[in-house]
């Protein structure tokens, strides 16, 4: 008997997501705001929303695919690209944008070569902006997954980075 715990999703066709999410397609189909909440399992079972699902919902739904894109495009938290094995939140909430966010920003899209929203080409890294995360008292502050980065010194980023790859590859 195989009694690995590994996690075998990464091994599930694009076939096999798409019908998991007919699935829930159907069953929300005639729920009141089911839209959103469809986009919210399509996105936890695929990854992201790509425009082919995208389409494959609207059609299901039988709603124009502007009006799923609509959706998609305003809420930040739907990603229409793939996400990176990590991913980088930079808090621009005021204390953090007043003590120097913008910088981290910008020292993170130079080592990273990625523009905020995006995806590192070999698919280490996503770079997004983040709201408040609570940690106003020791900004600037910026998250890597689950962990929270205080006081970061924009020097100090090439070392957090490294740290993060190796934590997440111990966690694997
Ligand atoms: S403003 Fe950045 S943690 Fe609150």
């Amino acid at each position: 008997m195989n009694c690995s715990t590994e996690c075998s999703c990464k091994e599930e066709s694009d076939q096999e997501k798409y019908a998991r999410i007919e699935e829930i397609i159907q069953e929300y189909k005639d729920k009141e705001g089911n839209l959103i909440q469809i986009l919210h399992f399509a996105q936890g079972i695929y990854g992201y929303l790509p425009l082919e699902l995208q389409q494959f919902i609207a059609q299901k739904l039988d709603i124009p695919l502007s009006k799923v894109y609509g959706v998609t495009s305003f809420y930040s938290f739907f990603s229409i690209e793939p996400k990176g094995e990590n991913t980088i939140r930079v808090c621009l909430g005021t204390a953090c944008y007043v003590r120097g966010g913008k910088k981290i920003i910008d020292r993170l899209k130079e080592l990273l070569s990625v523009e905020v929203g995006s995806t590192t080409t070999d698919g280490k890294f996503t770079l997004e902006v983040a709201r408040c995360i609570g940690a106003c008292g020791l900004a600037p502050a910026m998250t890597i997954n689950d962990t929270v980065y205080k006081q970061v010194n924009p020097d100090k980023l090439q070392a957090i980075l490294k740290k993060a790859i190796a934590q997440n590859e111990v966690k694997k």
